[in-house]
């Protein structure tokens, strides 16, 4: 069973009242959306839309659960706790975070409904595997309930470092409800080290390595069980679990299968015309989000063309930028930042001709996505943070030619993997200018060279990797054993 609190699909309203099925947004559903499919389990979450009851319901022959939200619940625990407090907190303060305990009355209660909700679906001794920040309470919520279960929580996002966390006001609280699961999953080694520094600071509990040992109290619902219950250093009793990484992966054959259509291709080479045949297309790809780095991005490429380092005759940007959390405040701002700097840019440089920035605030289909991954010569991804950012994956499955030039922000996760790409520092507008003039000169062999070694990486450590290496941690757990050596070994264990 997996609970998140999207369901891989949205309900879409229209003003008329008749209801539709579009596919949710991000990376979290766009990993666990093929992990699901090619599994006989059940999904439990949220529909998108307030005020909604809807019946259990299958979809592409995966069962769903809707849990409903109210107005109000959407207001505070969705769009405020989650959205304007943890996303902000996590990702490095980049916006600041509001405290508000009304916020937080909300995020407990539900938590609360999605751990019964879980609770009351699951099978005698299920594994549960909950997903991200939204729903770090349901783990203890749900062993509480359930101590036969066995529980998984995997973070999408960062986790912070503990002098960012422990502003947070509910701080030992969140430790508690994660620390319910037996397995507990991160994007990067640095985050699972900044979880476990916190459980030492606010909890005192010992820490080996990726193992944490909770003590066991009187009244702790799993103490009559005795899976992964052992004696700690000093003779208490504990349970142990398991917190390590476990970067997460796209499907990256399905993306291949894709880029190899010839009508994929076919409109790849359409776009390329439609934008008058540049010399060279970059590309950016991202939920419209303060940590993408998207105005970064937009100020490195305005400088070249006012440096004339580039021209609108040669070179074009393609900012796809999804609509995101919409009624969240810093967003609207960013959006009027973002928009206002793309309007003067394309004032100030493009030609009727050739427009310096193709700006798109869309969601696109898949296949669209594929077909402007073909085209871009030179792909940005120039996250202030991130917790993996799956688009820099996807670009690398798309390319079948092996050509293209991924510029990577290391503060995304999968700089961690992806080493050949440019890696950059996306605070640094200089060393980013370098970086896109770099790319876009580079020599066809070193481009090969880059993307073949990216694409062996992204296509190995695929996201039926990543689950079957997560779930087969948490079978192990289930029997009492908690695998020391990451199973994807490539990272080491030290923190
Ligand atoms: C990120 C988060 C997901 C979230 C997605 C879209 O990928 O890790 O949990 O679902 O963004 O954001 P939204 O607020 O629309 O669900």
């Amino acid at each position: 069973m997996i609970v998140s609190n999207r369901l891989p699909v949205d309900r879409a309203v229209s003003d008329d009242g008749e209801a539709s099925w579009r596919p949710s947004p991000g990376g979290l559903v766009a990993a666990l959306e093929p992990v699901m499919r090619t599994q006989d389990g059940v999904w439990v979450g949220w529909a998108g839309v307030a005020d909604e009851h809807l019946e259990p319901f299958e979809i592409d022959g995966i069962d769903l659960i809707p849990v409903p939200l109210s107005e109000q619940e959407v207001e505070n625990y969705y769009e405020g706790f989650s959205n304007d407090t943890l996303w902000p907190l996590y990702h490095d303060v980049i916006a600041p975070p509001k405290f508000r305990r009304e916020w937080w009355d909300a995020y407990v209660a539900v938590n609360q409904r999605f751990a019964d909700e879980a609770a009351r679906a699951s099978a005698h001794g299920a594994a549960v595997w909950v997903h991200d920040y939204q729903l770090q309470l349901v783990p203890k919520m749900l062993r509480e309930a359930r101590p036969d279960l066995v529980i998984g929580f995997f973070n999408h996002i960062p986790f912070p470092p503990y002098g960012i966390y422990s502003q947070l006001p509910w701080r030992r609280q969140i430790i508690e409800g994660l620390l319910g699961a037996d397995v507990i999953g991160f994007q990067r080694l640095a985050d699972a080290g900044n979880f476990a520094r916190a459980v030492r600071r606010l909890k005192g509990y010992d820490t080996r390595g990726p193992i944490i040992e909770v003590p066991i109290g009187v009244d702790d619902p799993t103490s009559g069980s005795h899976r992964h219950v052992t004696r700690s250093r000093q003779g208490g009793l504990v349970r142990t679990v398991l917190a390590m990484q476990f970067p997460i992966s796209i499907d990256a054959h399905m993306y291949e299968e894709m880029a190899s259509r010839p009508e994929i291709q076919e409109r790849a080479r359409q776009i390329r015309q439609d934008l008058g045949n540049p010399k060279t297309i970059m590309l950016g790809v991202d939920r419209l989000d303060y940590t993408k780095g998207i105005g970064h991005r937009l100020e490195a490429f305005g400088e070249l063309l006012a440096d004339g380092s580039i021209s609108v005759d040669d070179v074009t940007l393609v900012q796809v930028a999804s609509p995101s959390r919409e009624r969240v405040e810093t967003y609207r701002q960013l959006r009027d930042e973002i928009e206002l700097t793309v309007g003067r840019i394309n004032g100030d440089y493009s030609s009727i001709s050739h427009t310096a920035i193709s700006y798109l605030h869309h969601g696109y289909p898949r296949e669209e996505m594929v077909a402007l991954y073909l085209a871009a010569d030179v792909m940005l991804v120039t996250a202030l943070r991130d917790g993996m950012n799956l688009v820099a994956k996807e670009y690398v499955a798309s390319r079948v030619d092996d050509d293209g030039v991924l510029i990577l922000s290391e503060f995304a996760g999968a700089s961690d993997e992806l080493r050949q790409a440019l890696l950059i520092n996306p605070h640094d507008i200089e060393g980013l200018k370098d970086a896109m003039l770099r790319a876009i000169s580079m020599p066809k062999r070193e481009r090969s060279r880059r993307m073949r070694a990216l694409r062996k990486r992204v296509l190995t450590n695929d996201v039926a990797r990543w689950s079957a290496a997560f779930l087969d941690a948490l079978t192990r757990s289930a029997h009492g054993d908690h695998p020391l050596q990451h199973p994807l070994g490539h990272e080491s264990r030290e923190r």
